[in-house]
């Protein structure tokens, strides 16, 4: 083992119980200590999921990057591994960036970006390496590292903004598709090899990814197949994308002959919460498309790091993927259920003004419910609710328009511009609105309409208030609404 590795694993060990825990989600995966970003590597191997993740141990903050590891069977246990890769070689001693893996018969392959020191001019180069692991803990880092450099970028293309390997199997060897910032701004660019090894540029696989991409992912799914991947300062479309740093997904098709691919659909946002970034999928041994992203608005700060709390970094639940209607539906995966204690269940409810049910609180909560909105020209359902403090997720039914504002939380939102927005609006066209919701500590997941909205936020109420009530302008019928309790024992 590096004595930079050994090092990260000796320090997470020894502090780990110094971080205060007080916003620690209960059945979201939040980092030990230390910060979190993109998850990576996320796969299957020897029987388990694997989620990697971009760790830096030693501060609340970004920092050089890690590799963290967690290993489960079911997708919502998972054990703490030892960090997996740490910024110890020539190649990668600026950073081991975000990537992914590939089971290959007896061995899990990373690829991922090395970043290098900073050169004269002070940049740091940005080029593709591989690691490989027979047990999924021990990485052998590759020796003739990068297997893709500078040399091998194309015109125009920046080798210091060159990250976050897609790696997958084609039809005849493999693809890896890559995060590039070319002539006209954010592209990802298409790699081919035949040994995983030796990787030849094949083109454009797309662009218009506003000034640079990241994280890129690709898939077939459901007959189709699709892209996802962020955008950075994506230009402005009233609010088809819920911040200038949207991911965003794209339904189409690759052409056999090119490898390129061509959008058949129009683009749209992964997800329109509040914080939301970075996500991966992976093929669970069932089939089903399975999507972890990260839950932070780059930029922000996040109150856990303010409040000196030594930890920083939160994943979403998993989702289960499709297409449907040319986009992309997520559903909380079936697996969570397994969680759900003390259901509460209410029948053909009308509410009016405000109203508050018997029971229905909590700070590790999920609830679904089937609303009627035909007569409520607004309804807010509050969560974390405590005095004048609370999460808001608001329908306007004649503005048609899904909202989440975290406003009224006790802690102001820190950051230059775009990462003090604490309010988001998306739009949803149906009369009846399925909510499902789910409250954890800090995190708070809606799907609205059986997964065909989305929206991820980060809510720190200050008091840690567990209330929960409506508020309804006109009459809103409710269905059902069901509520449980969310348990990992
Ligand atoms: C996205 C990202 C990636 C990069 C990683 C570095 O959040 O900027 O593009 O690989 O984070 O931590």
């Amino acid at each position: 083992m590096s004595d930079l590795l050994t090092k990260a694993n000796a320090y997470v060990a020894a502090h780990r119980e110094n971080v205060d825990s007080r916003y620690r989600p209960l059945y979201h995966q939040s980092v030990p200590i230390g910060w979190l970003n993109d998850p990576n590597g996320f796969s299957f191997f020897r029987g388990e999921y694997h989620l990697f993740y971009q760790f830096h141990p030693y501060d609340s903050v970004w920092g050089p990057m890690h590799w963290g590891h967690w290993a489960s069977k079911d997708l919502l246990h998972w054990r703490e591994m030892p960090v997996a890769m740490a910024p110890d070689m020539p190649f990668d001693s600026g950073g081991c960036f975000s990537g992914t893996a590939l089971a290959q018969g007896d061995k899990l392959m990373i690829f991922y970006t090395g970043v290098t020191a900073p050169d004269e001019t002070g940049k740091r180069l940005q080029q593709q390496c591989v690691a490989e692991t027979l047990d999924g803990i021990h990485m052998e880092k590759y020796p003739e590292n990068p297997v893709i450099g500078r040399a091998q970028l194309p015109e125009g293309a920046n080798p210091y903004d060159f990250r976050d390997p897609k790696i997958f199997k084609a039809e005849a060897g493999y693809g890896m598709i890559l995060a590039s910032q070319g002539p006209s701004g954010g592209q990802l660019l298409l790699y081919r090899s035949d040994d995983l090894y030796t990787w030849r540029y094949a083109g454009v696989f797309m662009d218009g990814f506003g000034v640079m991409s990241e994280c890129p992912d690709y898939f077939a799914l459901d007959g189709r197949e699709a892209v996802i991947a962020c955008a950075i300062r994506m230009p402005e479309e009233g609010t088809r994308w819920p911040n200038d740093r949207p991911v965003v997904s794209v339904i189409g098709h690759t052409d056999k002959e090119t490898g390129l691919f061509q959008a058949e659909e129009p683009w749209c946002a992964v997800d329109c919460g509040l914080d939301f970034y970075a996500p991966q999928t992976m093929e669970a041994p069932d089939g089903r498309r399975i999507l972890i992203g990260w839950m932070l608005l780059p930029g922000r700060q996040v109150p856990t790091h303010t409040l000196g709390h030594g930890w920083a970094g939160v994943m979403t639940l998993p989702r289960e993927c499709h297409i449907r209607q040319g986009r992309l539906y997520q559903q909380p995966i079936r697996e969570l259920e397994a969680l759900r204690r003390n259901e509460k269940a209410w029948a053909d409810q009308q509410i009016q003004g405000d109203v508050r049910l018997a029971g229905m609180e909590g700070s590790h909560i999920e609830l679904d419910m089937e609303l009627d909105l035909s007569e409520a020209p607004r309804l807010s359902l509050y969560l974390m609710e405590s005095g004048a403090e609370r999460f808001e997720i608001a329908y306007d039914t004649k503005a048609q328009v899904l909202r989440v504002d975290k406003s009224a939380l006790g802690f102001p939102e820190v950051g230059d511009y775009r990462e003090t927005q604490s309010a988001v609006s998306v739009p949803l066209k149906e009369g009846k609105l399925r909510l499902q919701v789910f409250v954890d500590t800090c995190a708070v997941e809606v799907f609205a309409n059986d997964g065909q909205v989305a929206l991820a936020s980060l809510a720190h109420p200050k008091s840690q208030g567990t209330g929960v009530s409506f508020h309804v302008e006109g009459i809103c019928r409710a269905g059902s609404i069901r509520k449980w309790d969310v348990s990992m024992a």
